[in-house]
């Protein structure tokens, strides 16, 4: 009667841009709510996650919640009972299941993390923790406690699903079925499709990604920006002199990635979107067309953000998360008992 599990780890971020909405939390959303009736969806906030690095303690629980009233605001339906919201810290197999996968872990295996290799240079010695060091053998036992076979993954964080099915493995060979295997990287992909992880460029250099670090803001609209203010950001977004609208990335960069935010606003296909402006030459029209939208998105989602009910949410959680400890203190006592910490009878 268990439904195969999909499995995601919703980081707690600060200031949330549109390519983290359309490119992420929206995708993730809509997956979870088409395929809710044949899997059992489980979306986490990896709270304990999000110190490996510096941050300020002071604001946690408010971005904690933050983060679970913009999937709300986003769409996530709260009263589906398939879908499972919770965090990660009120869970405690989590941190326990860590501990005895670390006991199986080689140095060297978390040495080789690339993630780790960059942040922790970027971060230097006496800042970077053991905690970034281990969090791939947390984000395994996040993966094997719930026996989930699907978990969406960017390229970021492929090494670490290969690690989860590396020690499941491990250990699986060496005490007999404890952990179902999730499937690798290439399974990953064909089974949620390559619209998920689509890049939304910056507006003033839209060679590169949209990015929240961005230090002007210039080229980034916010979820949280004033719609005037994110109207302004489009209207003097980057574009070239050829007087002609086209989907062309790498001639035109900057109106290409105007057409495909207009086909993500308004939730039609780029080649739609194309059709209808392709040839046009005067490009601020088009661009207060696109602005506009931005304008009325931004109004809309910022009034249903200040509408979620804290009380729904706090009430979802903590329904998910008595569902979902039933699930993981089973697969906890699996594999105690094969390392001898319980008894098998
Ligand atoms: N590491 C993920 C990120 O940086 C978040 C995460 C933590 C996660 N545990 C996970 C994602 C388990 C998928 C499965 O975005």
């Amino acid at each position: 009667m268990t439904k195969p599990v999909i499995l995601t780890g919703l980081r707690a971020n600060s200031d949330l841009t549109i390519g983290n909405y359309f490119g992420g939390i929206k995708p993730m959303i809509d997956m979870a709510t088409t395929r809710a009736d044949e899997y059992d969806i489980n979306m986490f906030i990896p709270d304990l996650h999000s110190f490996t690095t510096p941050i300020d303690h002071g604001t946690l629980q408010s971005q904690i919640l933050n983060n679970a009233r913009i999937y709300a605001a986003a769409g996530l339906p709260l009263n589906n009972e398939g879908i499972r919201l919770y965090r990660q810290s009120y869970v405690s197999a989590h941190s326990e299941l860590t501990w005895i996968l670390d006991c199986f872990t080689g140095m060297g295996e978390m040495n080789r993390m690339t993630q780790f290799k960059d942040k922790s240079t970027g971060l230097g010695d006496a800042r970077t923790t053991v905690g970034l060091f281990n969090y791939p053998v947390l984000m395994a036992a996040d993966i094997l406690l719930y026996n989930a076979q699907y978990v969406p993954v960017g390229d970021d964080q492929t090494q670490h699903l290969e690690f989860t099915r590396d020690i499941a493995e491990r250990i699986n060979s060496k005490f007999g079925d404890v952990f179902v295997i999730p499937e690798s990287a290439p399974k990953q992909h064909e089974f949620f499709g390559k619209g998920q992880g689509l890049r939304i460029k910056d507006l003033q250099d839209p060679t590169k990604k949209m990015s929240k670090s961005d230090e002007s803001g210039k080229g980034v609209v916010f979820l949280g920006d004033a719609p005037e203010a994110a109207h302004k950001k489009i209207m003097s977004a980057a574009t070239d002199d050829k007087a002609f609208i086209d989907l062309d990335r790498t001639n035109q960069p900057g109106i290409s990635n105007l057409l495909e935010i207009l086909a993500l606003l308004r939730g039609a296909s780029l080649d739609d979107v194309v059709a209808e402006f392709k040839g046009q030459a005067k490009y601020g029209d088009f661009k207060k067309v696109v602005a506009d939208e931005m304008a009325a998105f931004l109004t809309a989602f910022q009034q249903r953000l200040v509408a979620v009910d804290d009380q729904q949410i706090y009430a979802k959680l903590a329904s998910s998360e008595k569902t979902v400890s039933e699930v993981a203190n089973a697969t906890l006592l699996r594999a105690q008992q094969a390392v001898g910490l319980r008894s098998k009878d």
